[in-house]
């Protein structure tokens, strides 16, 4: 519980300098009420997704004109790069969340992908298996989409026990989980 407490007040007090220092310097005038820009102000909203958080302290250090230069040190920088990442939930918010049942599979796991955003088109899922230099790969199939439009699944097989890696793949993006199987 202890632990809770201080963390929770951490974070907290993280997300507010960086608020504050972006409420006491008027970025808003230029980059909009809701960060969201337009020209020639760039979007700070969802910045998150097209800058790393060393590139967007750098443009907050060292602005180019008009953006004024407002002396700030690395660190405040880097809460005001926090907070600017965090406006739309950030980029953490753009990641699929795999889940795998059972836990600890045998000869199949069902795999349920959860899209937190829009759902793309397709999703398929295949596990592989490294073996020296070759890999050794299960049926690759298409997760069927649910009765609600952010979840797929599907059922993958494993033909040994051993670890696996299930990749799910959609949008020409791949993500992995690691899988032990046969406990
Ligand atoms: C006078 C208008 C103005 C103000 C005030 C202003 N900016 Fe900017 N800002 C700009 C312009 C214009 C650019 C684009 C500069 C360029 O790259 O040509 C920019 C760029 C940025 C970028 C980089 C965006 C990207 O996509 O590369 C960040 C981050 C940023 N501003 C943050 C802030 C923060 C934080 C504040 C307040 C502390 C602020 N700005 C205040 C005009 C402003």
């Amino acid at each position: 519980m202890l632990f809770h407490a201080v963390f929770a007040l951490t974070v907290v007090a993280e997300v507010n300098t960086g608020a504050k220092l972006v409420a006491q310097n008027g970025c808003q005038a230029c980059h909009g009420a809701t960060f969201r820009g337009s020209a020639p102000y760039p979007a700070l909203y969802g910045i998150e997704h097209h800058r790393t958080r060393p590139q967007i302290i750098a443009a907050i250090i060292n602005p180019k004109a008009p953006m004024p230069n407002y002396g700030f040190t690395a660190a405040q920088a880097g809460d005001i790069a926090d907070y600017l990442a965090g406006l739309d939930g950030g980029a953490a918010a753009d990641q699929p969340v795999i889940t795998v049942a059972p836990a600890h599979p045998s000869g199949y796991a069902d795999v349920t992908v959860r899209f937190p955003g829009v759902a793309p088109k397709r999703v398929t899922a295949v596990a592989s298996m490294a073996m020296g230099s070759m890999s050794m790969h299960s049926p690759n199939v298409t997760l069927h989409a649910t009765s609600d439009p952010h979840l797929y699944t599907g059922r993958v097989e494993f033909s040994m026990s051993g670890a696996w890696t299930i990749h799910i793949v959609y949008d020409g993006k791949t993500i992995d989980r690691p899988i032990v199987t046969g406990q």
